[in-house]
């Protein structure tokens, strides 16, 4: 049975290198092209079970050769692919991207598959969904499935973590109260709340103000200052410094991979964020 369950997006990036970013009508000649796995769900699940979590992905690929190459990628990263729906309704979800030499870059993200997660999906994934430890849902796929996902999860008494990302600011209230753990970052914090966020004062002020609307945790991650924690048991925000990393760049054209920068926490309350 897995332990950490991520209901959530898959992506293909589709990643081209060129010295200047195209204007409409131009075409511009590139000097490198890489196809990366993205979705913030997928990234996450990789990311558990590379931690050494048994985990399972909940998600919708499209019946097309990026969707078979999905659902290896899966399989090389030990998680299991029992939920992972192949659709001919919907192309697998994907991200073309271009970066100038600059850094910038211009993104087109199309859903496609990601978007037909629906009711029927975790239903088949309710066994597994309910006996997790941990489930994990962000909002890049139908927000009604993310929902109803914790709902289920929280009636069987499965930890809830909950990244709302990308954020919305009208976000369904029973997001807050379905949420063991709330984990965003400043920009999501501000779109949710309304409230600026440029240090870890701010962030302690935006996460008592989450905690209201009624999740048990909120975590405001905060790049390199580390990230704000903020608890119902525990309602002094405590800061927690970041280790210093040399950071990557997920569209990074000098390198052949998209490496992701994760930050990782340590939970005063062991109990919290334990895989085991
Ligand atoms: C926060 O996450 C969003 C994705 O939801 C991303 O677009 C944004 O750049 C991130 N903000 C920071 C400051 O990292």
């Amino acid at each position: 049975m897995a332990q950490v369950v991520v209901v959530g997006s898959c992506m293909t990036d589709l990643v081209s290198c060129t010295t200047r970013l195209p204007k409409p009508g131009e075409t511009v000649i590139g000097h490198k092209f890489f196809i990366g796995f993205g979705g913030k769900g997928a990234n996450q699940c990789v990311q558990a079970a590379r931690l050494g979590a048994k985990t399972s992905m909940i998600c919708k690929v499209g019946k097309d050769s990026f969707g078979n190459e999905y659902i290896e990628n899966f399989k090389r990263n030990e998680i299991s692919t029992e939920f992972v729906g192949q659709t001919e309704d919907a192309a697998t979800g994907a991200a073309s991207i271009i970066v100038n030499s600059e850094g910038e870059n211009v993104i087109v993200i199309v859903p496609g598959a990601n978007l037909l997660v629906d009711s029927e999906d975790l239903k088949r994934a309710a066994d597994v969904i309910c006996k997790a430890k941990v489930i994990v849902c962000q909002l890049e796929i139908t927000p009604a499935t993310s929902l109803e996902a914790l709902k289920m999860a929280h009636a069987s008494g499965v930890k809830t973590l909950f990244n709302p990302a990308p954020a919305q600011a009208d976000l369904h209230p029973q997001f807050y109260t379905l949420s063991d753990i709330l984990c965003c970052n400043e920009t999501e914090a501000e779109i949710l709340t309304g409230l600026p966020v440029g240090n870890p004062e701010d962030a302690g002020k935006v996460g008592s103000l989450l905690l209201e609307r009624g999740c048990k945790l909120v975590i405001v991650t905060l790049g390199a200052e580390g990230c704000v924690m903020i608890s119902k048991e525990d309602p002094i925000p405590k800061h927690v410094p970041a280790g210093k990393v040399k950071a990557m760049d997920t569209t990074d054209c000098d390198t052949s991979c998209s490496p992701v920068v994760f930050i990782f926490v340590q939970s005063s309350n062991s109990s919290s964020l334990e895989f085991k």
